[in-house]
Formats: C-alpha cells, sequence, structure tokens
C-alpha cells in the first residue's frame, strides 16, 4: 500500500478524507521528516507548516534525495524561490478550494501508485510460482526416484537383522554342541578363537548398525512423503469443514509433542463451517503446532483463535517461543530454508503449509518478535469457487 505523508497543519484537520493507509503527518513532525518520509512514495507539503527556512529546505533537499514524490501548497511567495528547486508540483495558495483539487489529484497519484505495487506484487507472484512449479517438478522426481531404492534398502535392512539374529542363535546352537564334546579340544579351540577373533564384537555392532540404519530409512521415507505432499500427489476432495473441532483434534494428536512444551488456550469464535480438504488443514495445523513447539525452549503457552471475518475465517496460532529474526521471517516459507540441526528439520512444513493454504484460496501471515513469540494467522474462505464439481483432482 502506499505510504503517503502529510506535512501541514491545516491539511491535518481533514484527516477523514485520506484514503485507508495514508499516512497522516501534521506540520509539528516536520522536525522529524527524515524519520517519516522514509518508504514513502508522495508527500505533500504545506510550506507555511513546514517549519522555518533552514528547516524548509533540509526538507526539500531531502524528499529531492530520496526521489520522493512532493506535493507542495505555497502560500508565502516569498517561499517560492526557495522551494522551486525541490517542487516537482506546485499547487497556487488557496486553502479553501484548493483542498478539493488536491485531494484529486493526491488521490489519482495514488491509485497510480498503487496500481504500480500490484503490477510489481503480481510480477514477483509470477516469479515466485514459477520457481516452486519448478521446484515442484523437481521434488517430485527425486521422491519417485528415491522411493524404489528406499524401498529396497529397507527390506535388505530388515533382512540382515533377521540374518544377525540367525548367526547368534546358530553359534549358540554350536557352543550348546561342542559342550557335548567329550575330549574337550574342541571347545578349547574355539574358544581360543574367539576370544582372538573380533566376531563377537561385530556381532554387537550389527545390531547398532543396523537400528540407527533403520531410523535414518524412517526419516528419508519421511522426506519422501513429504515432498510427495508437496508436489500435490494425491487426490483429496474439499467438504464441510468444521474449523473449530478440527483444531481440536489436531491438538489432540499432539498432545504428546504439546504436554511437555506449552499450555494450550483455545479461544474460539462460533466460526461454522468452511470448504476445505480436512487431512491437508489438519497437516498446516500440525506443523505451525510443531513448529511453535520446537521454538518454546523450557514451558509456554500456545494460544490458538479463530474468527470469523467476511466471507472468510482467520485462525491464529501463537506462541510463546524464540521469535523469528526480521531478515529470517520473509524466508520461513521458503522450501528448505530451516535453522535446525540436521536431522531435526528439513525446512519444508512451512512451503507445505503455504501450498495447501493457497490450495484453498487462503493467505499466511506470520508476526514475530524475538524473545517474545510468533503468530500464524491463516485466513480461509468460507466458500470455494468451484461450482460444478464436488471435488477437485490435482495431478
Ligand atoms: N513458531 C516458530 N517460532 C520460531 N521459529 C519458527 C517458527 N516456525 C517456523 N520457524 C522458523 O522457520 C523455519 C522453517 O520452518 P519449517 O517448518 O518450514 O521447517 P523446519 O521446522 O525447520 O523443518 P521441518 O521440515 O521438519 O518442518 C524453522 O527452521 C524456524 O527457524
Ligand atoms: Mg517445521
Amino acid at each position: 500500500m502506499a505510504k503517503f505523508v502529510v506535512v501541514s497543519s491545516s491539511l491535518g484537520c481533514s484527516e477523514d478524507k485520506l484514503n485507508e493507509g495514508w499516512q497522516l503527518k501534521t506540520a509539528d513532525d516536520s522536525q522529524q521528516l527524515p524519520a517519516l518520509v522514509e518508504d514513502a512514495q508522495l508527500c505533500v507539503v504545506d510550506s507555511n507548516s513546514a517549519g522555518n527556512t533552514e528547516s524548509k529546505s533540509k526538507m526539500f533537499a531531502l524528499l529531492a534525495e530520496k526521489n520522493i514524490h512532493s506535493l507542495v501548497v505555497v502560500r508565502d511567495p516569498a517561499d517560492y524561490p526557495l522551494l522551486k528547486p525541490f517542487i516537482s508540483e506546485r499547487l497556487e495558495a488557496y486553502p479553501a478550494e484548493l483542498l478539493d483539487q488536491l485531494y484529486g489529484r493526491v488521490s489519482s497519484l495514488c491509485t497510480a501508485l498503487s496500481a504500480e505495487e500490484q503490477l510489481t506484487e503480481m510480477q514477483n507472484q509470477l516469479v515466485r510460482s514459477e520457481k516452486m512449479a519448478a521446484l515442484g517438478q523437481l521434488a517430485a522426481g527425486v521422491a519417485h526416484e528415491i522411493n524404489n531404492p528406499l524401498g529396497f534398502i529397507s527390506s535388505n535392512m530388515n533382512l540382515l537383522g533377521r540374518y544377525s539374529s540367525m548367526i547368534r542363535d546358530e553359534m549358540t546352537s554350536l557352543e550348546e554342541f561342542l559342550a557335548k564334546e567329550e575330549t574337550g579340544m574342541a571347545v578349547l579351540q574355539y574358544n581360543i578363537w574367539k576370544s582372538e577373533s573380533k566376531f563377537t564384537q561385530c556381532m554387537e555392532d550389527v545390531d547398532e548398525v543396523i537400528e540407527e540404519s533403520k531410523d535414518g530409512l524412517v526419516r528419508m521415507r519421511e522426506i519422501v512423503r513429504d515432498l510427495k505432499e508437496y508436489t500435490h500427489i494425491g487426490n483429496q476432495s474439499f467438504e464441510a469443514t468444521d474449523i473449530n473441532k478440527l483444531l481440536n483434534s489436531t491438538v489432540n494428536l499432539l498432545r504428546n509433542e504439546i504436554k511437555y512444551k506449552a499450555n494450550v488456550n483455545f479461544d474460539l469464535e462460533e466460526v461454522g463451517v468452511i470448504d476445505a480438504i480436512p487431512s491437508q488443514l489438519s497437516q498446516v495445523f500440525v506443523n505451525i503446532i510443531m513448529n511453535a513447539c520446537q521454538a518454546i525452549e523450557d514451558f509456554g503457552d500456545l494460544t490458538i483463535a479463530t474468527e470469523a471475518s467476511g466471507d472468510s475465517v482467520e485462525i491464529s496460532i501463537k506462541d510463546t517461543g524464540t521469535g523469528i529474526e526480521k531478515e529470517q521471517l520473509e524466508k520461513v516459507f521458503e522450501p528448505f530454508f530451516t535453522t535446525k540441526p540436521v536431522g531435526k528439520g528439513t525446512g519444508i512444513g512451512l512451503a507445505i503449509t503455504r501450498s495447501i493454504v493457497e490450495r484453498h484460496a487462503g493467505s499466511i501471515r506470520v508476526y514475530s518478535m524475538v524473545g517474545e513469540g510468533t503468530t500464524f494467522v491463516v485466513r480461509l474462505p468460507i466458500h470455494q469457487q468451484q461450482t460444478d464439481e464436488a471435488s477437485v483432482e490435482f495431478e
């Protein structure tokens, strides 16, 4: 949204005329102009209210330097020569009649600015969705390719485990058999071999190695499952979904993960049902709640709220965890962005979350303050657009 700054005491009284999102600053703020105009796209200055000559010239030099479009109301003709070099639009000083003209002018400039912003946002969105589509294809390929070797490695690992216990059983029977030997020579030789060889130690290690490999395989299977989810594999349909119920059941599902980390507070408004794919939405809540629990160092609070908002429903999940650094905030939805150690996080949870929310034609936002906590807000439309089909298929 365009940031628009007005430096004027007389224009200040007409605050109600300014559109939502414009920032109105009165003459008293002119001292703090450098901070005010930061990021502004348009600045309207009433020369009468803009302080003394020195502060005026500083202000205009700043506007020119920052290349901020300025609309200047010149009331005192003496000001004109001073301001001229910095003025990109000049309006003569008839305040009463001027206002309508001024607001008309400002409105059209702001409309142009916001159209420009929308265009930039659409371009960014396009680049992002192209990147996501390319990444999706890559991920689908990787998931598919990994799945087969993963299958046979898993079954080989089980086979190895069985062989290892068979070898152990055979050794026990051999020892029992040798114990029955009358001369005792074979027993003696066997014991010498056993103490000199590394057989026993190897057999102990084998079991540990197999167990560790199996854990690794479970993790790999989870990653492949996540990648498949990310690339929309699966065919699920939209149905009337009770959001509050779904939140309750998701929290119940995660009871074991949550109970040592946080108290859960529900603040649920009666929001009724919405068109959604329940299993996927549950995945959204699981991902956000799991992250929240992982961000809480000792023990904290988790607040889950729902609110009806026009033709949408807003679900917010707030934690009292470590928070997210400002520079990282915009990266959290990027696939494979993680701050967790290897083996703990893949960085795909929130990428999946966003892709599910977008599939529901919704949006997701995140607010965070380091040391205080993080809030994720998911906004979902009550009704989905498709009219003649009861379900939607994903490739
Ligand atoms: N509630 C939160 N509080 C603090 N940081 C968070 C929170 N949620 C997400 N993050 C940050 O965003 C990063 C990305 O989250 P995401 O869920 O996508 O991946 P992950 O949790 O690291 O791995 P996984 O794929 O297992 O979910 C996290 O590593 C963490 O740095
Ligand atoms: Mg996660």
